[in-house]
């Protein structure tokens, strides 16, 4: 499989929306956070794949702003699970020269889980590999927000004009600055929809929806097939295919 990957047309920036954890459970009777537990083995093996590949960027959605509306004892055994796997993980990732990073309101969680999260990023912020970001108490509308903040404070103390304000600075305002734009959006679980994901930085990507599985399942094959799906496609950006084309022959 890996061999039929075509390594000069990777998708620099992969993201995942990593769902079905709980209908996993479900499905062998087992409650809800069984299928957190076993999505961690899916993003080892994710991780993996993106490194063996030589994905630049690779975002996860972990926890969703709205996810904090899910009943306690849940939204605790998450924050629990995501302390312990920080510590378990980061000295692997750190010998695999993966750069943790962690985009979202990082205000809003538990102070164990905050600062476990500050640990594996300063452990591993000299690594040259994978950037693999976790998207935490996120949604693309709290990023836009508050990149708009910013902005809003730059034009107030008058270091930025509002003529100076467009597409392409706007980004570097955004949480996953300087990361590039998503080209690949996965999805498991079977819904087809962004849930408030990277909505800025999805603005062109691929979305590849899977609909018969759920994230515990997913492994390194399913991501070098979705590597695979997205190298057939033609990514045209408002252009005609024809205009692609001429391209790809000059
Ligand atoms: C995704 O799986 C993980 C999180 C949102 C934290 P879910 O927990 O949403 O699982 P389903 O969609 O209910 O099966
Ligand atoms: C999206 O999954 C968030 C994460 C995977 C962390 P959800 O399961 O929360 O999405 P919705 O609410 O069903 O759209
Ligand atoms: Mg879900």
């Amino acid at each position: 499989m890996i061999e039929s990957i075509d390594k000069n047309n990777l998708p620099r920036h992969i993201a995942v929306i990593m769902d079905g954890n709980g209908r996993w459970a479900k499905k062998q009777g087992a409650m809800r956070i069984f299928g957190h537990h076993h999505g961690i083995t899916a993003v080892r093996d994710t991780v993996k794949a993106c490194g063996e590949l030589g994905v630049g960027y690779l975002t996860l959605y972990t926890f969703s702003t709205e996810n904090w509306s899910r009943p306690k004892a849940e939204v605790d055994g998450i924050m629990n699970l995501l302390v312990k796997t920080i510590t378990d993980e980061v000295p692997e990732l750190h010998k695999s020269n993966v750069r943790l990073k962690c985009i979202g309101d990082l205000s809003q969680l538990p102070k164990n889980a905050r600062e476990s999260m500050i640990k594996g990023i300063e452990d591993t912020k000299n690594n040259t590999g994978l950037v693999l970001t976790l998207a935490l108490s996120y949604s693309g509308k709290w990023d836009i927000i508050q990149a708009v903040k910013k902005i809003a404070e730059e034009v107030k103390t008058q270091n930025l004009e509002i003529d100076q304000i467009n597409e392409a600075m706007f980004g570097n305002y955004l949480s996953t600055s300087p990361d590039p734009e998503v080209d690949l959006l996965i999805r498991t679980g079977g819904d087809h929809r962004i849930s408030n994901y990277l909505l800025w930085q999805s603005a062109y990507a691929e979305l590849l929806f899977l609909d018969d599985i759920f994230w515990p399942d997913f492994r390194k094959q399913h991501l070098f097939e979705a590597v695979l799906s997205y190298q057939h496609r033609e990514r045209r950006f408002g252009k005609t295919g024809e205009q692609i084309k001429e391209k790809q022959i000059k």
